[in-house]
């Protein structure tokens, strides 16, 4: 397996206490697989990302439990300086959900696109300019090699995305997360962000995170499915078995809350209530409080349910049965 997680704990020390942004999180990429990190927000879902490159909010943010491990070799144990010199940016790259956090609005985007390529050692001197014209010819920005010395701000939205794909992808990484990568885009550009996606993984076979709010976007992009809620992961499996047999309450209603092609606003079904704190979890169901189906057990956490081949779900109801 290209990368598997086991019981993942993350948590934020924070001055009104410990948030357990991350709380036991299990999850398998295969090579050339794409896996959809889904929930709303809040759930975990970037904490999870940061937390395999150990980029963690500085002074508050702890890896405090669970393993990782990248084509067999554990990372929750390497030094910060290994996993700068092999992991972060080289083997796992992060595609961040704002483009212009990673991006320096006073350096041109041919020094941005090439530093990881130095520090990397994957090019050196004059290489490094042809290397980042390859680069940014492979996420498709128009004329590249005219563009080298421009800033961030002369790009628009969709470039932006496309430049810091580049960042992400100049190195080969085994394992790409990409963070929203399509929120703050129009939907034309989103499709466009979407087949950039399949094609750096046909190219490369590198595993994908697609982390989103967006099942549609996670539909058209994904071979599997994790749904998360409240620092947790309630339901995992192939993507047409979660779109056609969703098993988990909370699963449902996020499908049911998807906005139909031509619905009316106002329409849509949001999910009733709020996800718990994370600083003070309930101890049974996370999602009890605003679960339709809840019982007296539910006050318990309830057992994972292997319901087919790959498919689990965190739910008493699927006990029951
Ligand atoms: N820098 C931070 N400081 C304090 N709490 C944070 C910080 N970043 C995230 N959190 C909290 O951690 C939890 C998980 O957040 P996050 O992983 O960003 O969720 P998602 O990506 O699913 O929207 C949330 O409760 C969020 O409020
Ligand atoms: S365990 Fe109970 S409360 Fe939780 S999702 Fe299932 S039925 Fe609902
Ligand atoms: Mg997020």
């Amino acid at each position: 397996m290209l990368l598997s997680v086991r019981n993942l704990q993350t948590h934020l020390h924070l001055r009104r206490g410990v948030l357990r942004a991350v709380d036991g999180v299990s999850l398998d990429v295969a090579e050339g697989e794409t896996l959809g990190l889904v929930g709303e927000s809040g759930s975990g879902k970037t904490m999870t990302g940061l937390s395999l490159l150990r980029l963690l909010p500085k002074g508050s943010g702890r890896i405090a439990g669970g393993s990782i491990s990248l084509d067999g070799r554990e990372l929750t144990t390497l030094s910060e300086s290994e996993l700068v010199r092999e992991i972060r940016g080289r083997r796992i790259a992060m595609i961040m959900q704002d483009p212009m956090t990673s991006l320096n609005p006073v350096f041109s985007i041919g020094d941005q696109v090439g530093n990881p390529l130095r520090n990397h050692d994957i090019a050196r001197g004059t290489a490094v300019r042809a290397a980042v014209v390859d680069v940014l010819r492979r996420v498709r920005l128009p004329s590249p090699a005219d563009r080298l010395d421009d800033h961030p701000h002369q790009f628009s939205g969709g470039q932006r995305q496309r430049i810091v794909a580049a960042m992400a992808i100049g190195c080969t990484p085994r394992l790409l997360i990409a963070d929203e990568p399509t929120t703050a885009l129009d939907v034309t550009i989103q499709v466009q962000i979407i087949g950039l996606l399949r094609q750096i993984q046909a190219d490369t076979g590198a595993g994908i995170i697609l982390i989103t709010h967006d099942l549609g976007v996670a539909a058209s992009l994904c071979h599997r499915i994790a749904v998360m809620y409240a620092g947790q992961i309630v339901e995992t499996g192939p993507v047409r078995r979660i779109y056609r047999q969703p098993a988990h309450p909370y699963t449902r209603a996020l499908l049911e809350a998807i906005p139909r092609l031509g619905a009316k606003r106002g329409r849509l079904a949001a999910i009733q209530g709020q996800p718990p704190s994370l600083i003070d979890p309930p101890t049974g169901c996370r999602f009890a409080p605003r679960c339709a189906l809840r019982m007296d057990k539910c006050a318990e956490a309830p057992p994972e349910i292997t319901l087919a081949d790959g498919h689990r779900a965190a739910c008493w109801k699927l006990a029951d049965a």
